[in-house]
């Protein structure tokens, strides 16, 4: 796809971080929107921040929630007056360490639910509508946590990455897909390092109702310490579109993690792995 303007884009998660800077990035660019998330007043702000020359409609809903997502494609059609849509974003996700061996099951499940679940349940409802186009492109961001299933030694993490290894497999196989039956239409996937978000403080509210004020300091410590902004993001992610790019990292922390891991696999999950990583100045934040 070599522009955006007058194309249809749905997006998940767009009250906040990625999915807000990509609706209005391709607000700028003339695609029309129809954007979901469950925080209806941020939802409400995006819609504010984007392009107002494009037609923008929004609809709160659960992406782990097929029956909600059946009613957002309902009035996706209903606000565009179209049954088809060019470009699908699997974007919204939370981020917890759940510990399977000892953590709580209800928010280790949550986690996968909105991260696989999310994905999966989101495509089931619209890649139909994404077929029925001329042209379409679907774009599902997993992370590097999609082929790195560690946020170092210190912290437990398999929910987050058994679903984002999900989505990364899953998105993988429809590239074939695609090209057996249906192959007007492209597919990327986004693998981002560490980008400047909300998500931290975010999921907490999310899965736990409430934010210490201790949660909310490491929250601010994630968002600043980025290296990455998530406007920056959703331009490159835009660009790998562009460019029909199947692959989309995002960052240089991402590049670099991604040739460590394919150069020597044996030892990712050895702290000297780690040690590495931060001798080359990246993931500080994040991974520890
Ligand atoms: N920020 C990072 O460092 C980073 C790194 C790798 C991958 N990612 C992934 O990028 C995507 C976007 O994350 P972000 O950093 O912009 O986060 P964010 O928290 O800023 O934005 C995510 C949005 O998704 C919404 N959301 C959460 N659960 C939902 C649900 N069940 N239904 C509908 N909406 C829901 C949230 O309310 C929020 O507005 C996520 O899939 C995340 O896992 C982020």
């Amino acid at each position: 796809m070599k522009d955006f303007a007058d194309k249809i884009a749905v997006i998940t998660g767009a009250g906040s971080g990625m999915g807000r800077d990509l609706a209005v990035r391709l607000s700028e660019q003339g695609a029309h929107l129809a954007l979901c998330d469950l925080n209806e007043q941020e939802l409400q702000r995006t819609v504010e921040l984007c392009d107002n020359r494009v037609r923008t409609s929004m609809f709160v809903c659960d992406v782990s929630d097929e029956q909600a997502l059946e009613k957002f494609r309902d009035a996706t059609i209903e606000a565009h007056q179209q049954d088809t849509i060019n470009l699908l974003f699997n974007n919204a996700g939370i981020g917890t360490t759940e510990s399977f061996l000892t953590g709580s099951r209800s928010s280790w499940e949550k986690t996968f639910d909105v991260c696989w679940n999310g994905v999966y349940l989101t495509s089931r409802v619209f890649i139909p509508l994404v077929v029925a186009a001329d042209e379409g492109h679907v774009i599902n961001t997993s992370s590097i946590n999609g082929f790195w299933a560690s946020l170092g030694p210190s912290r437990t993490h398999t929910a987050y990455s058994a679903a984002k290894f999900a989505v990364k497999g899953f998105t993988e196989a429809l590239i074939n897909e695609f090209r057996l039956h249906a192959p007007h239409v492209g597919v990327s996937l986004v693998m981002p390092g560490h980008i400047g978000t909300g998500i931290a403080a975010n999921s907490r509210v999310i899965v736990e109702g409430e934010l210490s004020p201790e949660a909310s300091e490491l929250a601010a410590a994630f968002r600043n310490g980025a290296p990455t902004t998530s406007l920056q993001a959703a331009d490159v992610i835009l660009e790998g579109v562009r460019e029909g790019r199947w692959r989309i990292l995002i960052g240089e922390d991402a590049h670099i993690l991604d040739a460590m891991v394919r150069a020597d696999p044996e030892q990712a999950y050895e702290e000297s792995f780690v040690t590495q990583l931060h001798e080359a100045g990246v993931l500080d934040v994040l991974v520890r």
